[in-house]
């Protein structure tokens, strides 16, 4: 039988899996056995809590090992499960918030044993505090904006129940705050309805109840492979406003291909609709039901290219033709993703399969549009 242990506190600071993706890795365990041992530090599992839980469901008796890694073994465990587990920005964020008491520990830790060992002992054991300020520190490592933390440590200081739903990704840190900033008794009544949702209806019945008026904000995040999609096959000169970033999915993807982005979004108080003043290019993911609002707006803004992932229906309509023949702001190439995208922050809050392609209008393309396909 497979005996209880203490988890580590850092490994505490990743989602669980939900309770089908760990029914699959037991069965996957049960025929295969377990693949990596459970790594422990000082008696704790310091990585493969998943692991050991799938273990324990599937009655077989896992493998430990003891970590033998050099530095820090919290920095370790964030980037193992950076590496593997796709994680939100707004996810992102709470491990970020949550790592620095962490460090700070390690870091005291690491300052007693080097004590008696002069300068040069204290200079083997500098640590993240050497290179810049904790909480710097803490976003670099987990790899988060800035931004984000600071929402995080807004929610967590006006409503920490909603951590935990930031953390499962049931809520995005911009709709984490805009809950927090409510009276706690209305709080506690939308999250006891958000609970209540079934599984899949929980997203768009919370930006409905907490919204901004519009009947929904329509706010599921990109995958960062969509938008690389867009950075392989086209150069943006000039700076880049992201005018719809939600927790900034887009945003990182596009700052780690080189650019300089201006994030913005309706959440943070900024409504696309009332900027006026002139970007060279614009990329974003609107919200579908005001797409061509969106588009035309884009158009007497932008000075060099927007590109905007839209639904393939948008080629069609009456309505729409203007923007098509528009040869002032001329559309330039179509992307088409051969394979129907699911939109969402977790497999358990994911929009249905829809045909997506990429719309990029470019303001000095000369001739007509082409149409390309992202396999
Ligand atoms: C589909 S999400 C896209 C989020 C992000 N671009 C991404 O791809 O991950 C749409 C976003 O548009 C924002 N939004 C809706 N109406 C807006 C408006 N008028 N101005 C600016 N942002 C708006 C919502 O808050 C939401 O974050």
């Amino acid at each position: 039988m497979t005996k209880n242990v203490d988890f580590h506190p850092a490994c505490k600071l990743f989602p669980k899996l939900n309770d089908s993706d760990l029914q699959e890795l037991a069965e996957d365990i049960k025929a295969n056995g377990l693949q990596n041992p459970i790594v422990l530090l000082d008696g704790e599992i310091l990585d493969g809590r998943n692991r050991f839980a799938a273990c324990k469901l599937a009655g077989v008796d896992p493998q430990f090992k003891n970590w033998d890694g050099e530095g820090s073994p919290v920095e370790w465990i964030i980037s193992q499960n950076l590496k593997r587990r796709h994680l939100t920005p707004s996810q992102k964020a709470v491990v970020a918030f949550e790592l620095l008491p962490l460090l700070e520990k390690e870091a005291k830790q690491r300052q007693r044993l080097s004590k008696g060992r002069g300068k040069k002992g204290a200079q083997e054991c500098a640590t993240f505090s050497s290179s810049g300020k904790s909480s710097e520190a803490a976003g670099r490592i987990a790899r988060s904006s800035p931004r984000n933390v600071e929402m995080v440590k807004e929610v967590h200081s006006k409503a920490p129940e909603l951590i935990e739903k930031i953390r499962s990704g049931d809520l995005n840190v911009q709709e984490g705050s805009r809950l927090a900033k409510l009276p706690a008794g209305k709080r506690a009544n939308l999250l006891r309805q958000i609970e209540q949702g079934d599984n899949g209806s929980k997203m768009p019945h919370v930006r409905e109840l907490v919204g901004t008026g519009r009947k929904s904000l329509e706010s599921y995040s990109t995958p960062p492979h969509v938008t690389e999609a867009l950075l392989t096959r086209e150069s943006f000169r000039g700076n880049v406003l992201e005018p719809c970033c939600g927790d900034g999915a887009m945003v990182e993807v596009i700052e780690e291909n080189g650019h300089q982005v201006v994030p913005s979004d309706i959440a943070t108080g900024h409504d696309f609709f009332e900027m006026t003043e002139s970007v060279p290019n614009i990329v974003t993911n609107p919200p579908f039901s005001v797409s061509q609002e969106f588009v035309e707006h884009a158009k007497k803004i932008a000075t060099n290219k927007i590109a905007m992932l839209l639904q393939l229906s948008f080629l069609e309509t009456v309505a729409r033709y203007p923007l098509f023949q528009d040869r002032t702001f001329p559309l330039k190439v179509v992307y088409v993703f051969c394979r129907r995208l699911k939109f969402g922050n977790t497999p358990q809050h994911q929009s249905a399969p829809m045909a997506i392609a990429w719309f990029v209008w470019h303001k000095q393309h000369e001739g007509g549009a082409t149409l390309d396909w992202i396999e």
